[in-house]
């Protein structure tokens, strides 16, 4: 396998260069904050048409608009600088300027204010139904590594409750109703042979994991730190990147914000689907499980993220994306790219096969030891299910027209 990687990471020095998106205002405010798509690409619909409006200026005002107001604190330097750059590269009238900032605005306060009536921002008391000492097989618990004493902490149960962009909420509960099922339980053949694999290579100690899987576990996750959070933070940037890389150079902006506009809803649409399976069947982690029957001293190769083990965020959320740039790249999956991790010295890996690239983010979360490789397969599904869908969708459903999720 490794050897077979560096050949074709030598290959890839032949390929032609691929002819990437060209910079513009959109691809400045996506390096910004990922998943603003929306915001810019409400900016160019709304713009159409409408001589007295600039859509590039309306859409960084846009950006610049939801961002101020659901992080205020990164406004006086990182947005605010910015902005004036891209007014004072736009050229264009004072009334212009001012036509294009209130609708810019208008569409930030309507994302504002739909996310602050979304009930993925109330607080939600989840906590597992019993304490760790009374665990039952196959059900989430505090897993040993997680923060606090008592340990207490997960990371945003709320999303389970939150309002998607564009895939439909109503079709959630059936969406997830396979998932639900769980069919992968302790003592089945199933379990025993995916437990095997993790045993292998998903420890400290991992006898069957090679120094290239080990990277991979890091790799792909993309955040410096390891928790699931900034993980799965660290994935979206890289396919972002990835897509930037692979996408033509005769993108218009308009043509750029409409697919990041796909991108940024399908990564988080198949948050709030992974997060509903999630807490509504809450799994147990690989610690919990191996340390209690397989071997006491067991301890994952990286951190493993504070909320329930099924399905992975990680690929949930990568699947999402990926569906996405697959279908815009009409379902071919035979490129040659360079990706980079944000993990700090791993080199660069370069791929010839978009399906060899998703195979191995998919392993990453067995090296790592936080999942078994069902809820890796099963996570990447749901995400592509939301992916598919937002893709052929993203006109017909609005954020904050939704009514709540049926829990
Ligand atoms: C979601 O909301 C329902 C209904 O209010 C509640 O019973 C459930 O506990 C919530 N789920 C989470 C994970 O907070
Ligand atoms: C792991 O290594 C052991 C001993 O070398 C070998 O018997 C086993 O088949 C390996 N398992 C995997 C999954 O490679
Ligand atoms: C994506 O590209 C931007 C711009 O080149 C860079 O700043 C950022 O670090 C890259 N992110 C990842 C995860 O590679
Ligand atoms: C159990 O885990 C510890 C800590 O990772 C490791 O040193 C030990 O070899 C493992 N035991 C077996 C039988 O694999």
């Amino acid at each position: 396998m490794l050897a077979t990687l560096a050949v074709i990471g030598l290959l890839a020095f032949t390929a032609p260069a691929a002819a990437e998106l060209k910079d513009s205002v959109v691809l400045r405010w996506t390096f910004i904050a990922q998943r603003v798509g929306v915001a810019q690409y409400w900016a160019y619909k709304q713009s159409k048409g409408n001589a007295a409006v600039n859509a590039d200026l309306a859409s960084a005002f846009a950006v610049h608009s939801v961002l101020a107001r659901t992080n205020a604190a990164l406004a006086p330097t990182l947005l605010d600088g910015p902005l004036y750059d891209e007014v004072a590269k736009s050229g264009v009238s004072e009334a212009v300027r001012d036509a294009s900032a209130a609708l810019g605005i208008k569409i930030g306060i309507d994302i504002a204010t739909a996310s602050a009536t979304d009930a993925g921002l109330e607080v939600s008391y989840y906590r597992p139904g019993y304490p760790d000492s009374l665990a039952r097989d196959n059900e989430y618990v505090f897993t040993p590594e997680q923060i606090g004493a008592p340990r207490d902490f997960l990371l945003y149960p709320n999303y389970a409750n939150g309002t998607t962009f564009v895939y439909p909420v109503s079709k959630i509960p059936g969406l997830a109703a396979p998932y639900l099922k769980a069919p992968f339980k302790f003592g089945t053949p199933d379990f025993e042979a995916e437990n095997k694999v993790v045993l292998e290579q998903g420890g400290t100690y991992a006898p069957n994991r090679t120094a290239y899987d080990t990277d991979t576990a890091r790799f792909w996750l993309g955040a410096v730190s390891g928790s699931g959070g900034q993980g799965s933070a660290g994935v979206t940037g890289m396919v972002q990147n990835i897509s930037i890389a692979l996408l033509p150079d005769t993108f218009t902006p308009e043509q750029q914000a409409a697919f990041f506009a796909k991108l940024g809803t399908a990564f988080y649409d198949a948050i709030i689907a992974v997060w509903y399976v999630k807490f509504k069947a809450p799994r147990w982690r690989p610690i919990t499980a191996i340390q209690k029957y397989y071997n006491a001293s067991w301890t994952p190769l990286l951190g493993t993220p504070q909320h329930p083990e099924y399905p992975s965020a990680h690929q949930g959320i990568f699947g999402g994306g990926w569906s996405v740039l697959v279908r815009e790249l009409g379902g071919k999956s035979d490129f040659t790219f360079t990706v980079k991790s944000d993990w700090p010295n791993i080199p660069d890996r370069t791929y010839n096969n978009l399906a060899t690239a998703a195979a191995e983010a998919g392993n990453s979360r067995v090296f790592a030891g936080a999942h078994w490789a069902q809820a890796n397969n099963d996570g990447f599904a749901l995400g592509k299910a939301v992916g598919e869908y937002i893709y052929d969708n993203i006109d017909k459903v609005i954020y904050g027209k939704q009514s709540a999720l049926k829990w």
